[in-house]
């Protein structure tokens, strides 16, 4: 059966998700730190085996980004993203009470901006907006 958790996820977990997706693996205490830093995130689970996850970090009142959307492969395409996606906008919209003006941003990984354009999401390009930039 199909389950969502809020705001709970091992580092195993975490490593096991982004080695599935193909982003390999971090040290433990690294990603223990980024989880405990956290603002929000959902997790997916198939009976108790982790299937999907996704995050916002942020300030909670200005800006929010959402990060580590993940499905395992075997997962893929059967709308666990979407549950994912449609999760963290609920949070945003609860966000979004305190500062309407609440900016969220995302960086999609190349060839997933269609995924992300189901929910809203716009390209900087297609609004008149400079390149999203990242130190290198
Ligand atoms: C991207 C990802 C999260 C999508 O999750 P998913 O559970 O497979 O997606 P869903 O089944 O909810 O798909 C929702 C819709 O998005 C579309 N979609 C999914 N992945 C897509 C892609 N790569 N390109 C275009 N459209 C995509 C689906 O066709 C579906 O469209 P529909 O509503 O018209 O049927 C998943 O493929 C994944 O984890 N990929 C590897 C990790 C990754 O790259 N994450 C994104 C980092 S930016």
């Amino acid at each position: 059966m199909i389950r969502i958790d809020e705001n709970k996820i091992s580092v195993n977990d975490f490593n096991y998700l982004t080695d599935r997706v193909g982003w390999g693996t971090r040290n433990e205490k690294v990603v223990e730190e980024a989880l405990n830093n956290t603002l929000y995130s959902v997790s997916i689970y198939d009976d108790n085996k982790i299937i999907g996850y996704g995050r916002i970090i942020g300030d909670k009142t200005i800006f929010l980004y959402i990060q580590d959307i993940m499905v395992i492969p075997e997962y893929q395409g059967q709308k666990i993203g979407t549950k994912i996606m449609n999760t963290l906008i609920k949070k945003i919209d609860e966000y979004q009470k305190v500062n309407p003006n609440i900016r969220t941003y995302l960086g999609a990984s190349k060839g997933k901006e269609k995924f992300y354009e189901k929910f809203g999401f716009k390209t900087r390009s297609s609004v008149d907006l400079g390149e999203g930039m990242i130190l290198f």
